[in-house]
């Protein structure tokens, strides 16, 4: 599956890079390295409610070193595959 962070410079002062952080580590941590590709992407239009991610093919906002691992546990970790 592929997850895309933006990291346009609204997602960024955000703190995307922290979330790319987490996430690289989560992955991992779960040794689904294998599964998961993650990629970077400029602004993805939704800078009101970043950092935006995109989590095969879906939209997902809000992501923030707070909500990041119930995001992989709920929506990245169980399609991992
Ligand atoms: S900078 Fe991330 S949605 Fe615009």
């Amino acid at each position: 599956m592929k997850v895309v962070i933006c990291v346009g410079s609204s997602c960024h002062l955000k703190g995307s890079h922290e979330v790319l952080v987490r996430l690289q580590e989560l992955i991992s941590e779960n040794k689904v390295e294998d599964k998961v590709e993650l990629a970077a992407s400029f602004c993805l239009g939704q800078c009101a409610q970043g950092v935006s991610m995109i989590i095969d093919g879906k939209l997902v906002t809000n992501a923030n070193k707070d909500t990041i691992d119930s995001i992989f546990n709920e929506q990245i970790l169980p399609y991992a595959k």
